[in-house]
């Protein structure tokens, strides 16, 4: 164990949308290493916070016609209480727009500047003369220039994946109106990121964390490094120092989040942030995979150059997949944390499970319905909730609790193994290792209570059976520590159906080989309930649902009409006078409209909906000048205006003069 403390973090998930089962995969494992490292003694400190800066959510605040600042406060608010109900307990999470944040922010960029690694350069930017702004990143699209795909302004984000820096994006159009942008000269400053090629050559070969983090940097630091223009032309964000007309890229002040978030915490805390950030140190950030370039290239860079710590370890997780297709939200690939699992009664422990356990860190996960539950009920349900129980049950029955005998030599070994081969896993950032060396321990119990059948025994020798089962309540005992970091929930349970009034998680992982005294236990309940079929089948047809919704053909899009276009058409209320059905026809009304000046014989296809009684003294919008047309041998007039499939049919709100116009 090392006397330095360990400050652990997450990447930070922007506020412009809820959370998903994608966001989970690395907040989930991050939490589970943290509880683990604190049941092994160490000191850990835990950050998280909000990204509140960049175009993505200026446009989405745009698009509701609300300020980026509350946009980000109702998603900041939502990951917090998000993570909470997911049991990811950070010690403090906080925002990136805070004022701790913008202030050092800043000192760091001044720093950059003042040791010489930034500079200004003229460049080709983006500028949308309708409206008559320049286009950073998410504000203009085009053509990505190095594959050729459509991109976003800073990301060939369906093709090569390439960063794309301001002003490369080709034919590019503005996002907000869709008119071809051009190109003008804008003064722009850059990080001289070229300039750390050999620092990074010399410190990634000693970056912990996972393997995919380290190579995957150094592959790119063995090709050529680019400058980074860390400014941008817009109103939210940090000030880029002595220019009030730029903000800083948000990938500076992201990250430099990590550092204002300790700082924020050590206020509230009585520590100093100091003894994490500068000097030795053991900063762990887990990061999604798709964000080890700017972890593992850019934030140390950055961190050197303004004379920082450097990141100890970078730990990334593989992509998440739902039902075997690439995640995505527009697609309809998707699980949401709230709607589609907590908010349903669903246990976070069991989600917090899969997600763990599914496969190694790195790897891609595949999320599904029916895996989840089999993963579950045969996992969670059978193996460890039948065996805990089974013990629990047998000891209250037939001994009142835990019995004062000793444990077996061979028991006690196999616990000491367990804690072993969590432990190495652990270290390795290799959590589904971890969690089968549990799990082993759990099929151990199975066996040895299956073999040697203390319900059987009792009835022949009794003392037998209560050294018997008190060694199952050892490894009971064993698993409820074992398992707290990744199912707290459940843990506790398990924790207090032993007889235990405290909290699990504030016990050492060693204390699982202490002995066990005797005492009396309450009248079990069984603590892993099984995933029904029915439950599994609502979810998974919800998910088809949103996937079909989401493939459903777009709107077609209209061709532009002008005001003179839409004046045109003379669109009245009227009120229906008389309405019956049409002879031999299902679907259609005839209908006499009072238009104020005139009545007229309208036709109307809306049979199928409504009774001629409904519609009688209904006002509707009529269109007026329709030309007339000769339906089913009845003479139309005019049309009667209505929205979808069932024919709603358009009111005012108040009754007006038929008659009137709309306008
Ligand atoms: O990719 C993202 O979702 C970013 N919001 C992550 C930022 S992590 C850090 F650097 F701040
Ligand atoms: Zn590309």
């Amino acid at each position: 164990m090392s006397d330095q403390p360990l400050l652990v973090t997450c990447g930070l998930p922007y506020t412009n949308g809820p959370c998903h089962i994608g966001h989970l995969r690395t907040y989930v494992p991050a939490d589970f290493y943290v509880r683990y490292m604190r049941r092994c003694g160490e000191r850990v400190v835990f950050v998280c916070g909000s990204d509140n800066h960049g175009t993505p959510i200026v446009v989405s605040a745009e698009m509701e016609g609300i300020s980026p600042r509350e946009m980000s406060q109702r998603y900041h608010d939502h990951f917090d209480r998000t993570f909470k109900r997911m049991q990811v307990c950070f010690d403090h999470f906080g925002m990136t727009d805070d004022p701790t944040n913008h202030d050092r922010t800043r000192q760091i960029v001044s720093s950059l500047i003042g040791n010489g690694y930034v500079y200004s350069q003229v460049v080709k930017q983006s500028y949308c003369t309708r409206c008559r702004r320049f286009l950073p990143d998410r504000y203009v699209e085009g053509i990505c220039p190095h594959c050729g795909t459509p991109a976003r302004g800073d990301e060939c984000d369906q093709g090569c994946g390439r960063h794309l820096e301001p002003g490369e994006i080709q034919e590019p159009t503005c996002k907000v109106c869709g008119t071809k942008a051009e190109f003008r000269d804008q003064e722009h400053y850059f990080f001289r990121l070229s300039d750390f090629r050999d620092f990074l050559l010399e410190y990634l070969p000693g970056l912990k964390g996972t393997l995919n983090a380290r190579n995957y940097a150094l592959g790119w630091v063995k090709d050529e490094l680019h400058d980074w223009c860390i400014t941008r032309t817009l109103e939210w964000g940090v000030k880029f120092p002595g220019r009030d007309d730029l903000v800083v890229y948000v990938w500076v002040d992201a990250p430099i989040g990590y550092i204002s978030f300790t700082e924020e915490w050590a206020k509230i805390t009585g520590n100093d942030w100091k003894e994490f950030w500068c000097g030795e140190n053991r900063i762990t950030h887990f990061i999604g995979g798709d964000i080890i370039y700017h972890h593992c290239i850019f934030w140390p860079a950055l961190l050197k150059g303004a004379g920082y710590g450097l990141p100890h370890a970078v730990v990334a997780s593989g992509m998440v997949k739902v039902d075997d297709h690439k995640f995505s939200k527009s697609r309809g690939y998707v699980v949401w944390t709230n709607e589609d699992y907590l908010d349903r009664g669903l246990s976070p422990d069991y989600l917090r499970y899969y997600l763990l356990s599914y496969t190694n860190h790195t790897k891609e996960l595949n999320f599904s319905w029916t895996v989840f539950q089999e993963r579950v009920n045969n996992e969670l349900v059978n193996t460890l909730g039948n065996f805990i129980y089974r013990s629990l049950y047998f000891a209250n029955k037939e001994f009142s609790g835990i019995p004062d005998d000793p444990v077996d030599a061979l028991v006690l070994e196999e616990v000491k193994c367990a804690l072993a081969a969590v432990d190495s896993a652990m270290r390795e950032y290799e959590f589904k290792n971890a969690i089968d060396a549990m799990m082993g321990l759990a099929a151990f119990g199975n066996n040895y209570i299956q073999s040697n059948a203390p319900w059987k025994l009792v009835k022949t020798d009794r003392d037998q059976a209560r050294k018997v089962i008190k060694n199952c309540l050892f490894l009971v005992r064993a698993l409820a520590l074992l398992f707290e970091p990744v199912i707290p929930e459940k843990s506790q349970k398990v924790w207090e159906a032993l007889g235990y009034t405290d909290q699990a998680g504030s016990h050492l992982l060693r204390d699982a080989t202490d002995p066990l005294l005797g005492g009396a236990i309450p009248v079990p309940a069984p603590l892993f309930e099984k995933l029904e079929d029915g439950l599994i089948a609502e979810l998974d047809l919800l998910l088809q649902k949103r996937v079909k919704e989401a493939g459903a053909p777009p709107a077609p899009k209209m061709e532009e009409i002008s005001i003179e276009d839409f004046c045109r058409m003379d669109i009245r209320i009227g009120k229906i006078l008389k309405a019956e059905p049409i002879p031999k026809s299902k679907k259609l009304l005839r209908l006499i409209v009072d238009l104020g000046q005139e009545k007229r014989q309208i036709v109307s296809g809306i049979a199928q909906f409504y009774t001629p009684e409904d519609l009688v003294g209904q006002q509707v919008a009529v269109l007026a000048n329709l030309a007339p047309a000769t339906i089913f041998g009845v003479e139309s007039r005019g049309m009667i205006l209505a929205a979808g499939d069932t024919a709603s049919l358009l009111v005012p709100l108040t009754v007006v003069e038929p008659g009137t116009k709309i306008r």
